[in-house]
Order: structure tokens, then sequence, then C-alpha cells
């Protein structure tokens, strides 16, 4: 099968029901916006053009979805008036054009594999329409097959019959047109319906009366819920999050508890990984073989190299890079530095801008000084070097390979390899005082 395809996407719906500012297909799942999602499935069919509608005053949406073309549906007359906004973006394309939405994130590829593969029968259909059995079918638009098996018509359910609502077989809404006639067909769409709308289900009666032929074929359907509130979001998460761990597990990570670990949409795990419970994935993490990430860590923009453990109680912050067999333990936070090989930061540590050479061991505590509050400043730790406990390093600084800090120092200048710096007080020990002054506290002993 090789078949030119453009995705139109349509996202001009104000979302009303999310109760929020923000444009409906920019809020999350799983990290990445509505929109997001639905463009990745579109590329992963390898699409040459990608369309998006959107409403008057959404320019977020085309800053989130560029390069992608974005075109604007001043009034939100139905679903075929926003598809007819593509006509200029698609002039001359006479591949097949497949006809999303921005909120129905959870389309699987190879549904639209199976979908763009029967518009390419060689009987040529001018339009595949993805069906679902409802167990609920109500406010879907409804197939009508045809004696022949072929789709006849598409009712939406305002509109429909007691015996059309009867029917179980729902429209997704995705639709695989030919784009040759696809113009044609929604310039003879008209609006003389219940809600007075240009509706897109109506190219199949019109298609038909064209003597074309059309046809339907069937996908999951959690794979259509479509996002129109917050509780919809949750649900369609939860459902994402489901799909991400049964993934984890069949690529061969160990995950104590699935249900407790949540992924960003990009969070790739290597073989023989381990994630114990309690784990939130944020995006642009990638964790290699035989890592280790045990109980309540958080993770963003981190890499994790193999046999590395991690937490618990870590957080991994952007620009972590996270060497092999090396260690980060409970309450420590890293951002934007490198640990390298064996090097361990076990306990209560910050370290931000820096680089921790191979096999350092940094004491409990430690802390780089990395802002001065208008700007952020390095620290350089070399190999095999030790940071006693509850030590200040104040960047920028550099401490060469093989030095020692001693415990609690605050280290303000370069160290050179193989030193020795403390800046703590010299001790003072004096001899039985604190045996002597409990006796004058308590009245044993005389008074002063
Ligand atoms: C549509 C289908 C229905 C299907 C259902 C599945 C039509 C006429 N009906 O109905 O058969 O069962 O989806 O969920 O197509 N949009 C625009 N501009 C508009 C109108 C809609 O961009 O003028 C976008 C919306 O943002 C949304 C999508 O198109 O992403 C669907 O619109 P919606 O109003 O939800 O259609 P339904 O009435 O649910
Ligand atoms: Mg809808």
């Amino acid at each position: 099968m090789s078949q030119e395809i453009a995705v139109v996407v349509l996202a001009a719906g104000e979302g009303t029901r999310m109760r929020s500012s923000l444009p409906k297909v920019l809020h999350r799942l799983a990290g990445l916006p509505l929109v997001g999602h639905v463009l990745s499935s579109g590329r992963a069919l390898g699409v040459s053009r990608t369309v998006v509608v959107i409403g008057p005053a959404m320019d977020e949406v085309a800053a989130e979805v560029a390069p992608a073309t974005t075109v604007v549906q001043k009034e939100r007359l139905g679903t075929a008036h926003a598809l007819l906004q593509a006509r200029k973006a698609l002039e001359g394309f006479t591949g097949t054009v497949l006809v999303l939405y921005g909120d129905t994130p959870l389309i699987s590829v190879p549904t639209l594999e199976a979908l763009v593969r029967e518009r390419a029968a060689p009987d040529n259909p001018a339009l595949v329409a993805l069906g679902f059995d409802a167990d609920d079918p109500t406010g879907y638009g409804r197939h009508v097959v045809g004696d022949n098996g072929c789709l006849a018509d598409i009712i939406e359910h305002r509109d429909a019959t007691p015996a059309q609502r009867a029917i179980r077989r729902c429209n997704s809404g995705v639709m695989a047109f030919d784009g040759a006639v696809l113009f044609d067909i929604l310039d003879r769409i008209g609006n003389d319906n219940v809600r007075g709308e240009y509706y897109l289900t109506d190219a199949v009666r019109i298609a038909n009366a064209m003597g074309r032929i059309c046809r339907a074929v069937e996908g999951p359907e959690e794979e259509f819920l479509g996002v129109n509130s917050r509780v919809e979001l949750a649900r369609a998460e939860t459902l994402f999050q489901d799909r991400m761990r049964r993934k984890a597990l069949e690529d061969g990570a160990t995950l104590v508890a699935p249900e407790t670990v949540f992924f960003s949409w990009d969070t790739c795990l290597g073989r023989d990984v381990t994630v114990h419970p309690f784990v939130t994935f944020g995006p642009g993490v990638c964790v290699e073989d035989n890592a280790t990430i045990r109980s309540f860590c958080h993770l963003e923009g981190a890499r994790i190299a193999a046999g590395a453990e991690i937490g618990p109680y870590a957080r991994l912050r952007p620009g972590a890079e996270i060497g092999p067999n090396a260690r980060v333990g409970n309450f420590v936070e890293i951002k934007k530095s490198t640990l390298e090989e064996g090097a361990k930061v076990n306990h209560l540590s910050y370290i931000g801008d820096a680089r921790v050479g191979a096999g350092a061991n940094i004491g409990a505590g430690t802390i780089t000084c990395n802002y001065d509050g208008f700007g952020k400043y390095h620290t350089d730790i070399g190999r095999g070097t030790f940071v006693g406990s509850n030590s200040a390093l104040v960047a920028p600084v550099r401490i060469g390979d093989g030095a020692m800090i001693g415990a609690g120092s605050t280290i303000t200048r370069d160290v050179p390899g193989g030193a020795l710096a403390l800046t703590r007080a010299s001790q003072e020990t004096l001899d039985g005082w604190a045996t002597g002054f409990r006796e004058r506290r308590s009245g044993n002993g005389p008074r002063r």
C-alpha cells in the first residue's frame, strides 16, 4: 500500500466544559497536550501534510502544533464546515485525507493504519469511517450499513428515528477521504438538521448519491474517548497510563506495583529496569538497562545509565545525567548535573550545575551553592573526590581529582587534586566539663 496521506485535525471547539482559560486541546495527557497525541499518531503514519483547524484567538494552539499549518474557523458551524477551512491548505492534494479530532487522543496507530489501508482498497472508496460498538450509544452518530455491506449513511443521534437509535455501531468521527473528491462532497453538504450545523457525517449520503462506495472499519471503544471535561481528561489519563504500564512490562521492565507508577508519554525504560512503587516520571526520562528506581522518586528530563540506583525519595530535574552504576540516594535533588560512572550522592544533598567525577563520594548534606540570586555557576568535582558531610561548595569552584573536603566545610576557592581542604574552626575539648555542668544545675555540686 503506498498512498500519500494528509491529516486534518479538527480543534476549533471551545471546550467550555473544561472550565479553563487554556484551550481544551492544550490540556495535557501524560505530559503532552491532547493535540500533540493526535499529531504524533499522524506522524507515525508518515503523513505528508498536517493541517489543524483552530478557533479564533487560539494562538497558543497554533504555536503548539507548529510547524503544522493552522487555519482558523471563524464561526463554529459544524464538522463539515470545519474541514472546509482546510481547502486552501490541501489544494492539489489527491491522496487520502485523514480527519482526526484534537480532543480524541487515545486512537492507536494500528487502528488508523487499518483505516487508511481500507481507503486504499482497489475499488477506491470515497471515504472510510471508523466505527465502534458503544456500551451506551447515546449522543453518537450511528452507522447505517446497506444490503451490500457498505456504509449507506451516518445519522446523528439527535436526528435519528427510534429504530436508528437502536443501532449500536457508532461513529467515532475519524474518517479517511479520497482527497480527489473531498471538497466536491463538502460543497454539497447543507445544514438542514436539528442543530442547523454542517455535518461531516452527511458526506456518506452524498458520496453514495455520487455513485461512490463508502465503508466502515471498526476499532475498540476506549480509543475514541473524547475529552470534554476534567472528568473525561482524568479517565483518559487512567487509560493512557494503563497502556504505558502494560508496554513497559511487555518490553522487559519490572514494575513492582504498576498501578502506582505514572509515566510521561515519552518515558523510555530499558530491559531489566526495576521500578518500585510510587514513582512519577515527568517528560524526557530515559532509563537504561538494569537500573533501579526505588519508591517515591520524581524524575524529569533525566537520563539514567545502566545499573544506576536512584532513590528512595530522590528528585531528578532536567539535565540530570546519571552515569553507569552511579547512586543517588534519599532526599537528594539533582539538576543539570552529570554524575560520572560509579559516583555516589547518597543522602540529603542538592547537586545543581555540576559535574561529579567517576567514583566520587559526596557526603550527606552536601550542597552545591550554584545561585547568587542573579546567575547560575558551575561546580566541578574531580574523579575519586571525597566530599565530607554537610559541606557547601560555593560555585564557581573546582575540586581536583582525588581531593578530600573535610566535613562541614564551606569551599569558596578551587582545591587542587590530591589536597585536603577544610574550613571549620579547630576543636576545643574541655575534659569533665559536661559532667560538672550537670552536677551544678541539679544542685548536687557547689553553686557558682
Ligand atoms: C461528532 C460526529 C458524530 C460522532 C461524534 C464522536 C458529526 C456531525 N458528528 O459529533 O457522528 O459520533 O463526533 O465523538 O461530525 N469541531 C470544529 N468545528 C466545528 C464543530 C466541531 O472544529 O464547527 C471539532 C470539535 O472541536 C471536536 C470535533 O470537531 O474536536 C467534533 O465536534 P463535536 O461537536 O464534539 O461533534 P459531536 O456532536 O460530538
Ligand atoms: Mg463530541
